[in-house]
């Protein structure tokens, strides 16, 4: 079987979700064979590595595979062997009609400064011949001479009416009923990142074709929303040993570390209808929690401690 994440990777410009601006004035490069050096910045599973292989495929046809590589930066063997394979692959000329090759640099901002001044001159020693696109997360994390040689591109997380549009899509040619509330909580999962929403659906499209909302938190190893609910309103009332109980056979059950639980937790009294200046209370409670478990503290001591600390009197 097929991973979604390549099996739905855009083909063409028409494909990318959201960016709209972006692809625009990318488009317009490429039919003018007109490209200088890029930098895409933005968050995880936005499209930048799409855009930049929609480019390639349209600019090179059927050769792009020769006049493309991709590279991740993070290498672990180093830069050095970044720069070596850039030296081979730009060595050679590009096949076709387009004078350039494309170097695809995936997450440049785990790069040290000395090595993206080293970036920087190969760079320039190839700009004849290479085209450089650059990828990050972060681009307060790039040095401002990569910064100002490039055209740089800020995408953004896919907002609500693109993921929607993309789950039609996907939910029509992949056979799938999503339920109303499911897609909701998908959205809300995904946070703008189509890489995490095509994973978590093919995971649930693995189990069932009616996607709803029990099979997602059963998925993503989250708790529905409502069992923690009764857990934190049992434990407001000062039934302590009933919610911790639930607690514990929640996580057990679902096999959740307690920073996965405390994360639902907080997420949740937000939620309640209580009086302000208990919410407030609850919060605090939940961030020095998390602390202590950050720091190494057993989290089921501190669970029980939230639990306790959460009786309003
Ligand atoms: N804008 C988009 N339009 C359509 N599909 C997308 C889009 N963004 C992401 N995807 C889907 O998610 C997968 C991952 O996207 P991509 O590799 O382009 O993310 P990225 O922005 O490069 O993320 P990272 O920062 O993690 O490298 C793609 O294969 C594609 O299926
Ligand atoms: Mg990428």
């Amino acid at each position: 079987m097929e991973i979604w994440i390549e099996k739905w990777r855009p083909k063409n410009f028409e494909d990318i979700i959201g960016q709209e601006a972006i692809v625009r004035r990318v488009k317009a490069m490429v039919e003018q064979k007109s490209i200088p050096h890029l930098l895409f910045t933005g968050p995880a599973g936005s499209g930048k590595t799409s855009l930049s292989l929609v480019i390639a495929k349209q600019l090179y046809g059927n050769s792009w595979r020769e006049n493309f590589l991709e590279l991740n930066a993070s290498d672990d063997r180093g830069i050095d062997v970044v720069r070596n394979t850039i030296k081979d692959f730009a060595r050679t000329k590009s096949i076709g009609d387009v004078p350039f090759k494309i170097i695809y640099l995936d997450e440049c901002d785990s790069l040290t400064k000395e090595a993206q001044q080293a970036l920087r001159r190969t760079m320039e020693n190839y700009a004849a011949v290479t085209r450089f696109v650059l990828s990050c997360n972060y681009s307060s994390k790039i040095i401002d001479p990569i910064q100002s040689r490039c055209t740089i591109f800020r995408f953004r997380g896919i907002e609500k009416e693109g993921v929607f549009e993309y789950m039609d899509k996907i939910a029509k040619q992949e056979e799938l009923k999503i339920s109303k509330e499911a897609k909701e909580i998908l959205y809300e999962n995904s946070n703008g990142d189509l890489r995490r929403l095509l994973n978590i659906l093919q995971s649930c499209a693995s189990i069932s074709n009616k996607i709803d909302d029990k099979l997602i938190y059963d998925v993503v190893a989250s708790v529905h929303p409502k069992e923690i609910r009764k857990i934190i309103e049992c434990a407001i009332k000062g039934d302590f040993l009933k919610s911790k109980n639930m607690l514990l056979d929640i996580m057990l059950k679902n096999g959740l570390s307690g920073l996965d639980i405390i994360k639902q937790i907080q997420k949740e009294v937000l939620e309640l209808e209580i009086d302000e200046k208990d919410k407030l209370k609850l919060i605090e409670k939940c961030g020095e929690i998390e602390f202590r478990m950050v720091e190494g503290s057993d989290e089921f001591i501190q669970l029980q401690a939230l639990l306790a600390g959460f009786y309003l009197k």
